[in-house]
């Protein structure tokens, strides 16, 4: 093996995994750019909270810091996103972490695996994943809560939000090399809210998820800018005043 084949094969070994975790369930994955506007957060964080944290935690983040990042008051906060009560039986307060009332215990007997924490999940599934997957349920009456999803196979959630999507059917065609291929859906019974206002409120929830997964992205980003700059202007100031140090030398 010469050196050039050897670099190769180490480079494809380095990358196989972030193509294998990317596949998730061999479905193809709709491309997702999140928003980061307080509207949209405000919309994403009441779904998140009236659908999503009876079972899952995002207990890495506290209500008060992201009634801050996201524009709302803690009186906000308290009346219309908190739905746990505390050890001692009163609701929760706005300080404490974003956590839910499900036990461990009850999780793994109701749904057979404990529903995951949240707070990372836009950066371990990435945004793609997250809003292809909650697009992507569909009515199987063999699974325990009648709900399977192209994208994650034998899925243990149930389609939580069929009250706004209603039920679909995936549709498969065969390509040219015999290999069965979504087509896409059918759907079966409506919902509440059209297609495309069920692709805005995933928008909004995506979006929601990947604030949570990375809260202070925007303060980095114009921090970095700044940086940049700051180091800009020094490097013109430095090249002039190494030009006025070497005026007088010969070289
Ligand atoms: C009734 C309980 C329940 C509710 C409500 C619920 N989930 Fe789940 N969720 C689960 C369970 C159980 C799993 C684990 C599935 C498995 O591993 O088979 C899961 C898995 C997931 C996963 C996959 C995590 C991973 O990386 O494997 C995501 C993402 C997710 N849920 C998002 C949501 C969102 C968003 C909402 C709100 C719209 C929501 N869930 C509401 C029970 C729930």
């Amino acid at each position: 093996m010469n050196s050039l084949t050897k670099i190769i094969s180490v480079a494809a070994i380095l990358v196989a995994p972030a193509f294998a975790g990317a596949a998730g369930g061999g479905a193809a994955l709709d491309h997702f750019t999140p928003e980061r506007t307080d509207r949209t957060l405000q919309r994403g964080a009441k779904v998140f909270m009236n659908y999503c944290s009876g079972c899952h935690s995002a207990d890495y983040h506290r209500y008060s810091h992201m009634a801050r990042d996201i524009g709302l008051s803690d009186s906000a906060v308290v009346e219309n996103l908190i739905f746990t009560t505390d050890d001692a039986g009163e609701k929760t307060k706005v300080g404490a972490l974003m956590g839910n009332n499900m036990s461990a215990e009850y999780g793994k007997e109701a749904f057979g695996v404990v529903p995951p924490n949240l707070a990372l999940v836009a950066r371990s599934r990435g945004v793609d994943w997250l809003y292809t997957y909650m697009r992507s349920f569909y009515l199987d009456e063999s699974r325990p809560f009648g709900a399977n999803n192209t994208v994650f196979p034998q899925v243990g959630m149930p389609h939580v939000l069929s009250d706004l999507q209603g039920w679909r059917k995936p549709i498969y065609t065969t390509d040219s090399e015999g290999h069965e291929k979504l087509a896409g859906f059918q759907q079966v019974t409506a919902g509440t809210l059209s297609e495309d206002e069920y692709d805005a409120t995933i928008t909004d929830l995506v979006s929601f998820l990947d604030y949570l997964g990375d809260p202070n992205r925007e303060a980095r980003h114009s921090l970095g800018i700044k940086v940049m700059l700051f180091l800009l202007i020094f490097l013109v100031l430095a090249v002039f005043l190494k030009k006025e140090y070497w005026k007088d030398i010969p070289h």
